[in-house]
């Protein structure tokens, strides 16, 4: 009940909800009201209450639980089931763990710290606690062959960069396939990983990563890595962004179930490429080569125009692009 006590008050924008509107809405006694508030008061919310006119909540914590995140969740059901830890290994491995066990479609795995989150191609991922999001959307598509498994990357980054874009106002470009930039400067990285039976998919993971309120990296890492909050000179709300990418997620993820691909997104996608007419070097499994990328196609591969004219197309499961001058 707190989760829809928080969403109730957080909808009233600062004005007061009486004891009995509360006690109307929900089908429980003045003193579960009461309760509920004062247990949401000892997590960090600022919620005033006043006889004879109700609670308002004046100010809310930057935290990821459970009732924080679900309070702020617009969407139909990427998200609506929150499993919230304070600390995990990885938020991928966890969602496999829950995944295993019959964890529904949608289900968001959140940690406030990962001790061994993973990154692309056996890389780890570090974080300080309270300054990132970490988190990890458990899908079961029906009806996705497994080679289209890894295209989900690119709704997930391009949900990223457009909730960036909205929520903190700057400029969230998109380096192919899984990072979101802003200022060339990678600010989240997502990993999507799946399990598979029989060649039939049994659930996909996209495990993404952003660098919110981070104020300080190792010199090395800031030459590459850069936050929302180093960007905006802003604290994020860290919930309120997560409930953002996953709205924006949904839709692009319906519109690519019904459309089969990525028609929907592909040119505003491309349009927040940032390494589109850049030179990449391609870094396939059976031959390096380098080339101009132009964009991507409707199957999400991004088509490289190599020195002789001939356009290759390159599938974001199998091979990494590295800008030649830098990182983009
Ligand atoms: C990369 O840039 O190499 C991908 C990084 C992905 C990191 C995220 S953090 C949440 C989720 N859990 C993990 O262990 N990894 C992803």
């Amino acid at each position: 009940m707190r989760k829809e006590i928080l969403a109730l008050l957080r909808e009233r924008k600062g004005e007061y909800v009486s004891g009995q509107e509360l006690c109307q809405c929900f089908g429980v006694s003045r003193t579960a009201v009461w309760k509920a508030v004062n247990r949401l008061k000892e997590d960090g919310y600022e919620i005033e209450s006043v006889s004879r006119k109700g609670y308002r909540l004046l100010a809310s914590p930057d935290i990821l639980s459970e009732e924080e995140v679900l309070s702020r969740m617009e969407t139909c059901w990427a998200g609506r089931q929150v499993h919230y830890l304070d600390e995990v290994d990885s938020t991928n491995t966890e969602c496999r763990r829950i995944a295993e066990k019959g964890a529904a479609h949608g289900t968001l795995v959140v940690a406030e710290m990962q001790t061994a989150g993973k990154g692309r191609r056996g890389r780890s991922w570090q974080q300080e606690p309270g300054t990132m999001i970490s988190m990890s959307l458990l899908l079961r598509p029906v009806g996705i062959a497994p080679e289209r498994a890894s295209m989900l990357t690119l709704p997930a980054a391009y949900a990223v960069a457009g909730a960036i874009r909205e929520l903190c106002g700057l400029e969230a470009g998109i380096k192919w396939p899984n990072d979101v930039v802003v200022g060339k400067k990678k600010v989240c990285g997502i990993l999507t990983e799946m399990s598979l039976e029989m060649d039939e998919i049994r659930y996909i993971l996209v495990g993404i990563g952003i660098n919110a309120n981070v104020q300080l990296f190792s010199e090395e890492i800031s030459q590459i890595a850069t936050s929302l909050y180093l960007e905006s000179g802003e604290r994020v709300v860290r919930s309120q962004m997560m409930a953002l990418v996953m709205k924006r997620f949904e839709a692009d993820y319906e519109a690519f179930l019904k459309a089969g691909d990525l028609r929907d997104i592909r040119e505003e996608y491309n349009r927040l490429l940032v390494n589109r007419d850049a030179r990449v070097k391609v870094l396939d499994p059976k031959g390096e080569y380098e080339g101009v990328a132009r964009g991507i196609d409707e199957m999400g591969q991004l088509l490289v125009e190599c020195g002789d004219g001939r356009l290759e197309k390159v599938y974001a499961g199998e091979v990494s692009v590295r800008g030649i001058y830098g990182y983009v």
